[in-house]
Protein backbone atom coordinates (compact mmCIF):
# COMPACT_ATOMS: atom_id res chain seq x y z
CA UNK A 1 0.00 0.00 0.00
CA UNK A 2 1.20 3.46 -0.42
CA UNK A 3 -0.64 7.33 -1.24
CA UNK A 4 -0.82 9.08 -4.27
CA UNK A 5 -1.12 12.46 -3.79
CA UNK A 6 -3.15 14.10 -7.05
CA UNK A 7 -0.96 17.21 -7.84
CA UNK A 8 -3.29 19.01 -9.62
CA UNK A 9 -4.93 19.39 -6.46
CA UNK A 10 -3.92 17.84 -3.47
CA UNK A 11 -5.76 15.20 -3.41
CA UNK A 12 -4.77 12.69 -1.02
CA UNK A 13 -5.66 8.81 -2.47
CA UNK A 14 -4.73 5.65 -0.27
CA UNK A 15 -3.67 2.92 -2.70
CA UNK A 16 -4.26 -0.65 -1.28
CA UNK A 17 -2.30 -3.50 -2.46
CA UNK A 18 -5.19 -4.95 -3.82
CA UNK A 19 -5.81 -1.64 -6.29
CA UNK A 20 -3.63 -0.27 -9.22
CA UNK A 21 -3.23 3.17 -8.81
CA UNK A 22 -5.22 3.68 -12.01
CA UNK A 23 -8.31 1.77 -9.76
CA UNK A 24 -7.47 4.00 -6.84
CA UNK A 25 -7.73 7.19 -9.14
CA UNK A 26 -10.66 6.65 -10.53
CA UNK A 27 -12.04 5.80 -7.21
CA UNK A 28 -11.41 8.60 -6.27
CA UNK A 29 -12.98 10.67 -8.55
CA UNK A 30 -9.84 11.01 -10.84
CA UNK A 31 -9.90 11.04 -14.41
CA UNK A 32 -7.61 9.18 -15.93
CA UNK A 33 -7.65 7.72 -19.58
CA UNK A 34 -6.77 3.82 -20.41
CA UNK A 35 -6.92 1.21 -22.81
CA UNK A 36 -4.55 -1.84 -22.16
CA UNK A 37 -4.59 -2.06 -18.41
CA UNK A 38 -1.96 -4.51 -18.76
CA UNK A 39 0.79 -2.39 -19.47
CA UNK A 40 1.42 -2.20 -23.09
CA UNK A 41 -0.05 0.63 -24.70
CA UNK A 42 1.13 4.05 -22.04
CA UNK A 43 -2.18 5.17 -22.40
CA UNK A 44 -2.38 5.70 -18.80
CA UNK A 45 1.10 7.53 -18.32
CA UNK A 46 0.77 10.06 -15.76
CA UNK A 47 3.66 12.66 -14.91
CA UNK A 48 5.81 11.83 -11.53
CA UNK A 49 6.32 15.05 -9.86
CA UNK A 50 8.04 13.02 -6.78
CA UNK A 51 8.51 9.89 -4.81
CA UNK A 52 10.00 6.80 -6.46
CA UNK A 53 8.29 4.22 -8.81
CA UNK A 54 8.52 0.74 -8.73
CA UNK A 55 8.26 0.35 -13.06
CA UNK A 56 5.99 -2.87 -13.61
CA UNK A 57 5.31 -1.95 -17.54
CA UNK A 58 6.24 -3.55 -20.63
CA UNK A 59 5.95 0.07 -22.86
CA UNK A 60 8.10 2.65 -20.88
CA UNK A 61 11.92 3.52 -22.32
CA UNK A 62 14.27 4.04 -19.53
CA UNK A 63 13.61 8.16 -20.49
CA UNK A 64 10.19 8.02 -20.01
CA UNK A 65 10.94 5.80 -16.82
CA UNK A 66 12.43 9.09 -15.02
CA UNK A 67 9.46 11.39 -14.64
CA UNK A 68 6.28 9.17 -15.72
CA UNK A 69 5.12 6.04 -14.70
CA UNK A 70 1.92 3.63 -16.46
CA UNK A 71 -0.95 4.18 -13.51
CA UNK A 72 -2.62 0.14 -14.35
CA UNK A 73 0.48 -1.49 -13.58
CA UNK A 74 2.96 0.26 -12.25
CA UNK A 75 3.33 0.95 -8.36
CA UNK A 76 4.90 3.81 -6.18
CA UNK A 77 8.43 2.64 -4.69
CA UNK A 78 8.06 5.15 -1.63
CA UNK A 79 5.00 5.52 1.06
CA UNK A 80 4.39 8.22 -1.54
CA UNK A 81 4.27 9.73 -5.15
CA UNK A 82 2.98 12.75 -6.33
CA UNK A 83 1.75 12.39 -9.66
CA UNK A 84 -0.02 14.44 -12.52
CA UNK A 85 -1.63 14.45 -16.26
FE1 LIG B 1 -2.20 0.61 -21.35
FE2 LIG B 1 -1.93 1.46 -18.84
S1 LIG B 1 -3.72 1.39 -20.03
S2 LIG B 1 -0.36 0.92 -20.24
Amino acid sequence: PFTAVWAPDGRRVPVPAHLSLLAALRRAGVRVDSSCEAGVCGTCRLTVLDGEVDHRDAVSTEKERLGSMVACVSRAGSPEIVVGP
